[in-house]
């Protein structure tokens, strides 16, 4: 949806809560749908049943390809810079993405995949992560991504969850220095998971790799055997709008990340609405996102939310410190990128190199920023603003989650007036409020609360897969009739929202979610730990540092090496995302007389606020913080 004026977008946002179904249908109408829907909207948040485009059918997958073929076939999709700079880049036109994309459906179909198998994917960022994915919604798969930093218990828990029966792999992948040894990984995974009777893998990195008789198949195998078959087509499966697109995990406050569910119609309707509207998407716009397409963004705002709309979409398969820190703007020169979709983390991280290697690059084919993930501090958004943008270009800070599916308030570029450190303003059909404990909305500006959502949307999650009533507890019931997003926010005097952090026990580090029961599980597994509590602490580059306080009382003389013990055991259990930046052992944790971790007062000694531990007199042994406090990291 494009916008000339502020005006026209508060207007258009008017209309948009007070004929919500009717501004959803409209924006519809504007993608390729085999047959209308009977109901634009059926809904109650209590069980949650939420049914968008109902009676409609299509594939996304026509949307993202087929419908572009006519007049834009030539036009580039996906442009691919590898990780190392001197390896070639690789584009692929919508043309040509569509070919790839019907082989590779044949290959799904002919090692048994069918509508409704659930088929997880880990492979590094290369243009068949892309194919993979939109082969599966073509053919009505369910896929379910899982990131390539996960390790193998992390990978076989969600491959059981969702009883996948094919994975598709690579026999390794590139990331900066390292080598990821992903077909190594997914065959430790596989030995606890009997569901899974294909593995398809493509060759990368060419480490070597145990291919087992009659389970694994090479990726070019399997297409040269579908070339020999005759026709490369493969008509998209008719799905309904309500059919499940994939299962994403995402982690909370429990020890077990949930499969958060996303559905063909909406989906496709919101994350294509989103995208053209937030970055005021022009055609031939080159389109470059730093995200992996195992995260929410890589899917939304790579894949389907780009491809849906026409886009040039430019994925990246390294760091962007690597072989320097000039990476990224050495991309945005070479492909003379007009729009850079990142994250603090990483605006944090390259602003730490200085300017130099910046003023190296020519920029100014830049005229849009993004950032995503978690707040964009001040310091950063300045240095992103003059030093990226040269002072020209508009940053969309997008706040959203996995389970919105796409943006939910975001400027709309060079249409929402900006304020560094602020998301803005609902973009047109979301309904945020702010609640205070009970629920109560607050309203009027200058105040803060609890976000929710008030009122459906095209993109929410439906269901978290295998478990519904979790679902129902996780996101609807802390409020009644509202969606309550974790998140703490502010509305300033003009209405803009500020997101403060989670209010929930989940961190972000760089922008990842990690839930601090899910660390301290994996903690837990060390043999020599008794019990752990785990928190977050402001970090200057990743947003949140993970700070463990452990009981080990017969550990290892040398701490330091208990501690590396513990770290392994991490990255084992979950993947090094998850590692400790902090691990301080003490006797005992602040705990109050029902066993409850006084999490308040850890947080406080992770953050060094050790001043201001506020009452310690409902615990059961004050004594014990004061030891916390003196050997605090
Ligand atoms: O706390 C918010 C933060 O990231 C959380 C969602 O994480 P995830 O589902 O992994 O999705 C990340 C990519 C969409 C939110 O609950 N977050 C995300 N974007 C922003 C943000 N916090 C502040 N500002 C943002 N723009």
């Amino acid at each position: 949806m494009k916008f000339t004026s502020f005006e026209q977008y508060k207007q258009v946002y008017q209309h948009s809560i007070i004929h919500p179904e009717q501004f959803w249908d409209d924006v519809a109408k504007s993608f390729y749908w085999r047959k209308p829907w009977e109901n634009t909207l059926n809904w109650n948040f209590t069980e949650p049943d939420i049914k968008w485009f109902q009676g409609a059918k299509l594939n996304i997958t026509e949307n993202c390809l087929d419908r572009h073929l006519a007049e834009n076939g030539d036009r580039p999709a996906i442009i691919w810079e590898p990780n190392d700079p001197t390896e070639a880049h690789r584009v692929l036109t919508y043309k040509q993405l569509h070919d790839k994309v019907c082989q590779f459906s044949n290959v799904l179909k002919n090692n048994g995949a069918k509508k409704g198998d659930r088929i997880c994917i880990y492979m590094p960022m290369v243009p068949e992560l892309a194919i993979a994915v939109l082969a599966c919604a073509r053919i009505g798969a369910v896929h379910s991504v899982v990131f390539g930093g996960f390790s193998a218990q992390s990978i076989a828990d969600r491959i059981k969850d969702a009883e996948c029966n094919i994975v598709i792999t690579a026999d390794g992948g590139f990331r900066g220095t390292k080598d990821l040894p992903l077909k190594s990984v997914i065959d430790d995974a596989l030995v606890q998971c009997p569901s899974v009777k294909k593995v398809i893998v493509l060759t990368r990195s060419r480490t070597a790799v145990s291919m087992i008789k009659g389970r694994d198949v090479w990726w070019e195998d399997e297409i040269k055997k579908v070339e020999t078959q005759g026709s490369p087509e493969c008509p998209a499966e008719e799905m309904d709008a309500e059919d499940m697109l994939f299962i994403l995990y995402t982690s909370g406050s429990t020890g077990k990340p949930k499969g958060v569910v996303h559905t063909c119609g909406g989906y496709m309707v919101y994350t294509g609405y989103t995208f053209e509207t937030a970055f005021q998407y022009q055609q031939g716009e080159v389109y470059f996102c730093t995200a992996d397409i195992g995260w929410i963004t890589g899917h939304s705002y790579i894949v389907y939310g780009p491809l849906s709309q026409g886009a040039t979409a430019l994925m990246f398969e390294g760091v962007p410190t690597w072989p320097d820190a000039g990476r990224l703007w050495e991309i945005v020169e070479k492909f003379k990128v007009n729009i850079l979709y990142t994250a603090p983390t990483a605006i944090r991280s390259l602003m730490s190199f200085g300017t130099d290697i910046v003023k190296k690059y020519d920029l100014s084919s830049l005229t849009k920023l993004g950032s995503v993930g978690e707040p964009l501090n001040e310091e950063a958004w300045h240095w992103f603003d003059e030093q990226i943008g040269h002072g020209k270009c508009p940053i969309v800070d997008t706040w959203w989650q996995t389970e919105t599916g796409g943006f939910m308030i975001s400027p709309v570029a060079n249409v929402t007036p900006l304020k560094p450190g602020y998301a803005g303003l609902p973009l047109p059909g979301v309904q945020p409020i702010l609640v205070d404990e009970n629920g109560k909305e607050i309203e009027g500006n200058g105040v803060s609360g609890n976000l929710c959502i008030k009122f459906p949307w095209p993109g929410m999650l439906r269901t978290t897969y295998g478990d519904h009533e979790r679902c129902r507890q996780t996101y609807f019931s802390t409020y009644a009739n509202l969606y309550f997003t974790g998140d703490g926010c502010l509305r300033d005097d003009d209405g803009y929202y500020r997101i403060t952090g989670r209010v929930d026990d989940v961190l972000n580090v760089s922008g990842h979610r990690i839930g601090t029961a899910e660390v301290e599980n994996a903690i837990n597994m060390h043999s020599s730990v008794v019990e752990s509590a785990v928190v977050g602490y402001p970090h200057d580059i990743k947003g949140q540092g993970v700070y463990a306080f452990v009981i080990s009382p017969e550990r290892h003389e040398d701490d330091d090496l208990t501690r590396k013990d513990i770290l392994m055991t991490v990255t084992r259990i979950i993947g090094a995302i998850a590692k400790p930046d902090k691990i301080q052992f003490v006797s005992g944790l602040p705990k109050t007389r029902s066993g409850k971790i006084m999490r308040r007062i850890l947080r406080k000694i992770a953050e060094g606020d050790t001043a201001n531990l506020g009452d310690t007199s409902t615990l059961l042994d004050p004594g014990v913080v004061d030891e916390i406090k003196e050997g605090a990291l």
